[in-house]
């Protein structure tokens, strides 16, 4: 690899503490929700290996859902392209996300399930964009607070690429890595 193509990429949490911060994540919600049985309901696709690892780090019976979003135009509209497979009602769900970027997203869909009658709602995010919010959202638990490159990694994709890396990379030349986005390849896997 070209030395300065390291300068466009690079790995901001390691494995290790991205694994340590999910464990303490799933000791928190253990504590929380002892007694009852949650439902984790994961947004496709980028919750995915957060939602695998938190889970086995949660200590109690949860339930595992998924949803999935379609954000389209301008200010945050979006639409559910696939929902849970069970009823949410009278249930303590907790939404699984991979990062909070404008908040758009995220708000959309608490309102969404705050009309279907749960018993409680809260959110666990494993990354906060805190920079780029646009509206205030609620967020119960959140696994690191970001500046606003673009990430990628354990969940988090470019056009679908990068999904699984096991650790979280920043982008800092967005269109460097645009025209060459195989540069990743060479040093992140
Ligand atoms: P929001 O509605 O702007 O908060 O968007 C949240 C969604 O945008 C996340 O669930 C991600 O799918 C995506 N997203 C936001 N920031 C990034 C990033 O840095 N890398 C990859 N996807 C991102
Ligand atoms: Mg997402």
């Amino acid at each position: 690899m070209a030395v300065g193509q390291m300068n466009e990429v690079v790995e901001v949490i390691a494995e290790g503490p991205l694994a340590e911060r999910v464990r303490s994540l799933g000791e928190a919600i253990s504590a929380d929700y002892e007694g009852k049985v949650p439902v984790l309901v994961g947004v496709l696709s980028g919750s995915l290996p957060f939602l695998s690892d938190l889970s086995r780090a949660i200590e109690g019976d949860c339930e595992i859902e998924f949803l999935s979003l379609n954000r389209f135009g301008e200010g945050g509209r979006a639409r559910i392209s696939m929902d849970t497979e069970i009823s949410l009602e009278g249930r303590d769900v907790l939404i699984v996300e991979d990062i909070v970027d404008t908040g758009l997203s995220l708000t959309f869909l608490r309102r969404l399930l705050d009309t279907r009658d749960l018993k409680s709602l809260r959110t666990v995010a494993l990354l906060d964009k805190v920079p780029r919010r646009i509206v205030q959202v609620p967020i119960e638990y959140r696994g690191f607070e970001v500046g606003d490159e673009f990430l990628l990694g354990y969940g988090l994709d470019w056009e679908g690429r990068y999904r699984n890396l096991r650790s979280i990379w920043a982008v800092l030349d967005l269109s460097a890595f645009q025209a060459d986005p195989g540069m990743l390849m060479e040093c992140a896997f």
